[in-house]
């Protein structure tokens, strides 16, 4: 099984990195392959709604979201990791959920219309990490995760989500986030 992590913060090592590389190392164990990207790394813009995409298929802007579009094809599961920026994800990996629209338009283009929707790429997951502990801390990030699966023909396989976590490494110091994101890589990649 090809994994794809994609962390989503701008803070080198912060929470949801460490949050992350747990579920990496537990899926890796379990013998999936995994790759990671880092946003931060990522010299790209956000979608320019041009409607490029909509004739070929392919996203026009050639920055290195380039890079990323064959990692969407050849993952069998992708796990977002953001922290939570006003109740969305991250400006950067907004980014590069936006430019999902060209996979989106890729099949529109190159299936039917019944077949648009089959979600049999693979599966999506999120992890998301917030500093307060409000009640619906989570509910915007889940929708954008849904679509941008959606935009892959992935389904949406749920993910881990923690609150009052605000310190580069608070997430570090709680042995139960890390044991239970091991954990969660490890069924990730048996496939249940
Ligand atoms: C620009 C910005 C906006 C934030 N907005 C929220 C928010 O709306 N709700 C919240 O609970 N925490 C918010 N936080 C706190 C972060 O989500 C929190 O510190 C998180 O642990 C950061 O994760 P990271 O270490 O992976 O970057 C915000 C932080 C920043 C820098």
């Amino acid at each position: 099984m090809n994994i794809l992590g994609i962390y989503g913060s701008p803070r080198k090592k912060g929470n949801s990195e460490v949050i992350l590389d747990e579920v990496l190392r537990g899926a890796e164990e379990s013998g999936a392959t995994v790759k990671k990207v880092s946003v931060r790394d990522l010299k790209m813009s956000g979608c320019r709604e041009c409607g490029g995409c909509d004739k070929t298929g392919q996203c026009v802007v050639k920055d290195d979201m380039q890079k990323i579009y064959p990692l969407f094809e050849e993952a069998d599961a992708i796990i977002l990791s953001s922290p939570i920026f006003f109740y969305g994800i991250s400006a950067q990996a907004k980014a590069i959920v936006d430019r999902a629209q060209a996979m989106w338009a890729k099949r529109i283009l190159n299936k039917p219309r019944d077949q648009w929707k089959n979600h049999d790429s693979g599966t999506g997951y999120l992890i998301a990490v917030g500093a307060t502990k409000g009640k619906n801390l989570f509910q915007g990030v889940e929708l954008v995760a849904k679509y941008f699966y959606d935009a892959l023909d992935m389904g949406y396989g749920g993910g881990l989500f923690y609150k009052g976590l605000e310190g580069r490494d608070d997430a570090l110091k709680r042995p139960d986030i890390l044991k239970e994101a091991y954990e969660f890589g490890k069924k990730i990649a048996s496939g249940d």
